[in-house]
């Protein structure tokens, strides 16, 4: 089964790489699933936006898919569960464009999942996502990009969800946070990549769509200092032409618990 990789931060990122820190939005739940969003305008630009939706669909949806696609995504619009078909509609008319576009954009993962099945070539080109944790018990957490489009490379975004005003809607913490991510049904299998703020609060979590298929936490009595995760399930082997996992073993192998920090970390996710 194909799988996205998500990396999940709890707590503050006490420090970012400095070539590039992304913009950190603040989203309120409490707001109106149609004008939550808004707080990314303050952050990019609209017409940029409008380029990567435009990059995205052309590289991922084969145009007669498009074009005939278009009645069909607004049928389903209907059907979507709140809060997204709000959530969508307000990005749409942020971007004054088109709402089918838009609800394409939000499946273009499983749309590229398809294709990928058909078209092993991409795989490689998605992500690999790190967690790990030094000798003082610091976790740090890296990945690089997950799809094949370099325009989103400019959007990479920390988003801060406040409930009630405060930080992350439900979750108490850490082990919440990881049970409650397992459990929640989801439409399509996925990596979880979570990183905590205490010692030992690193697991990769593999889920199909009704729950967990796997929790691998980590394990630094054991020598589990770190867990990579690339495209495929940790306990398999990966296509002998897909050598990120090994790479990053070996990276990090090579720098060492004593050793691991943003810079290392950052050499291991791009080797
Ligand atoms: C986001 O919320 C925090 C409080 O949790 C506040 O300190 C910060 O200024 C807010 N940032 C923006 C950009 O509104
Ligand atoms: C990202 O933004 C930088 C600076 O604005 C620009 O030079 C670069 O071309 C952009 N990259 C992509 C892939 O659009
Ligand atoms: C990395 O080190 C672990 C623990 O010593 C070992 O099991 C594993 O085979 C090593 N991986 C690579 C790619 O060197």
């Amino acid at each position: 089964m194909m799988r996205a990789v998500v990396l999940l931060l709890l707590g503050l990122v006490a420090s970012c790489r400095a070539e590039f820190a992304p913009p950190t939005v603040n989203i309120s739940l409490d707001e109106d699933p149609e004008l939550r969003w808004a707080p990314l305008l303050k952050v990019f630009d609209v017409e940029y936006l409008k380029k990567a939706a435009a990059e995205v669909i052309d590289t991922t949806v084969p145009k007669w898919v498009h074009q005939l696609g278009k009645p069909i995504v607004m049928v389903l619009e209907k059907y979507m569960p709140q809060p997204y078909a709000g959530e969508i509609r307000g990005l749409a008319s942020y971007l004054g464009g088109d709402l089918a576009d838009v609800v394409i954009l939000n499946f273009a993962y499983e749309i590229s999942a398809v294709k990928v099945k058909s078209s092993y070539a991409c795989v490689p080109r998605f992500c690999t996502s790190i967690v790990a944790q030094d000798k003082n018990g610091h976790v740090y957490h890296g990945r690089n990009l997950d799809y094949p489009h370099p325009v989103l490379r400019n959007l990479t975004v920390n988003v801060v969800f406040h409930k009630n005003g405060k930080t992350l809607e439900e979750a108490e913490d850490f082990q919440d946070a990881v049970m409650r991510l397992s459990k929640i049904p989801i439409i399509t299998g996925v990596y979880y990549i979570v990183g905590g703020v205490k010692a030992g609060e690193g697991a990769v979590i593999t889920r199909d769509r009704t729950g967990p298929a796997d929790i691998w936490p980590l394990d630094t009595l054991y020598g589990g200092w770190y867990r990579v995760e690339t495209n495929f399930d940790h306990w398999l082997p990966p296509p002998a032409r897909d050598h990120r996992r090994e790479a990053a073993n070996k990276a990090l192998n090579a720098t060492g618990q004593d050793h691991i920090n943003l810079d290392t970390l950052y050499e291991a996710s791009t080797d």
